[in-house]
């Protein structure tokens, strides 16, 4: 079945009907997934960084009441953003909610806010730390909250395929393109090569951007997007697209096959989405007649292609507010959002697209304790965790993000 693709603000044309009423049910918890929503320690697995100051325990019971006091106390001189996978207890605070290109933009169009609160990933706060002023600063709540796909893509390791594509001669002719979820570091390498950043609500324009430039286009650092995007989007054939692996040498990949490919998809991928299998597909359709299977597009692309709709999480939710009552809807993004997704419908089904849990472990670091933490620092007159991008690399990150946010 031919999935729809969407964009954010588009609505699909038509919708399918499922024949139940609304009960959310529970994946089933995974001894990991508690540990990482804070139910337990594991010391050994974190990533060692530590909070520097006093972070309130997640049982004081004033939590709520001294995050709105701090964020009173800043007034105007403070902005909340809020990524979509952030839990409730965080969201609850945001000024605005988005997905990563929607915060990029509120980002940018904040210049009178002294402090960006970033309750998202790593990523995503360097973005807006390169997109404001340099009056303002960034504050991300917690400096473990990265990304394992953005930590896919190293610039040595990314320097090192654009050699060996200069060495074949084809450099010239080939555009770098960077997912948002990517390293201030690899947004600077692709503005410096005449590239541009994308998110998953304007994929498909940047492609169409990149191939009016260059004859192919090296995608990074997930392999799903840029698949999904230019075999369902762009109409290429899967054979198109080569798979470069930083880990082989020459990418495991012949000179040959670089020659000829319009696409060069750095092996990376995001280990939340990947989660999703054809078989969860299968399965929620044989359980639930009817059912509207709606799936992010960093899933794999058997996934996506096995969907009625794909699109980022602004799309997702955008989808689920337009359809009609008594709809069913299996969605294949994190569970914090498909869960606050299901409680804001309760006149539709909305249900988890796998069986078990599948949090984004490291959205998940920015907790309440953080977020009071960050904001009591604020109001006392100290900035913790600022996210800083040094200025080569910010001017020519900048280069690559101004490109997209000018994207038709
Ligand atoms: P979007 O919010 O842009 O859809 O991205 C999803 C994601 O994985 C962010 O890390
Ligand atoms: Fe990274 Fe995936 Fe988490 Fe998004 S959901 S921050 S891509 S690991």
């Amino acid at each position: 079945m031919a999935a729809h693709i969407g964009a954010t603000g588009k609505r699909p044309p038509l919708w399918k009907h499922g024949y139940v009423t609304s009960t959310w049910v529970e994946p089933s918890s995974t001894a990991t997934a508690l540990l990482l929503l804070g139910q337990g320690a594991d010391p050994a697995s974190e990533r060692g960084v530590d909070c520097p100051g006093e972070l309130p325990p997640p049982s004081d019971p004033n939590l709520v009441a001294r995050a709105t006091a701090a964020k009173a106390a800043l007034g105007d001189r403070v902005f909340v953003l809020g990524h979509h996978y952030q839990r409730d207890e965080v969201i609850q605070f945001a000024d605005v909610t988005g997905d990563s290109f929607k915060l990029a933009r509120e980002a940018a169009a904040r210049p009178d806010a002294e402090y960006i609160v970033f309750c998202g990933v790593h990523f995503m706060a360097e973005s807006a730390d390169i997109l404001t002023t340099s009056a303002q600063q960034v504050v991300l709540p917690d400096l473990a909250a990265g990304c394992s796909m953005a930590d896919m893509a190293a610039l040595p390791q990314v320097e090192a395929a654009w050699e060996a594509l200069e060495e074949l001669g084809v450099a010239g002719s080939t555009v770098p393109v960077t997912y948002m979820n990517s390293s201030a570091d690899i947004k600077g390498f692709v503005g410096r090569h005449g590239g541009v950043v994308c998110t998953s609500s304007n994929a498909e324009r940047a492609l169409r951007w990149a191939f009016e430039r260059g004859q192919r286009v090296l995608f990074l650092p997930d392999q799903h997007l840029g698949r999904n995007t230019a075999v369902l989007k762009m109409g290429l054939d899967a054979d198109d697209c080569v798979l470069y692996d930083p880990h082989k040498p020459g990418g495991g990949l012949t000179a040959k096959q670089l020659r000829e490919a319009k696409m060069i998809l750095w092996r990376g991928h995001c280990s939340v989405h990947g989660r999703f299998t054809r078989s969860s597909v299968d399965e929620v359709r044989m359980r639930v007649p009817g059912v509207n299977v709606l799936v992010h597009p960093e899933c794999r692309y058997d996934v996506v292609t096995a969907a009625d709709y794909v699109g980022s999480t602004e799309y997702i939710i955008d989808t689920i507010e337009a359809a009609p009552a008594g709809s069913a809807w299996a969605v294949g993004t994190e569970l914090n959002l498909v869960r606050r997704l299901a409680n804001a419908h309760p006149d539709k089904q909305v249900m988890f697209l796998d069986r078990t849990v599948c949090y984004c472990s490291t959205m998940n670091r920015i907790d309440l304790p953080h977020l009071v933490w960050s904001l009591e620092e604020l109001v006392a007159g100290r900035v913790p965790n600022q996210i800083t991008v040094d200025p080569d690399t910010a001017h020519h990150a900048r280069v690559a993000l101004d490109q997209m946010l000018a994207l038709p």
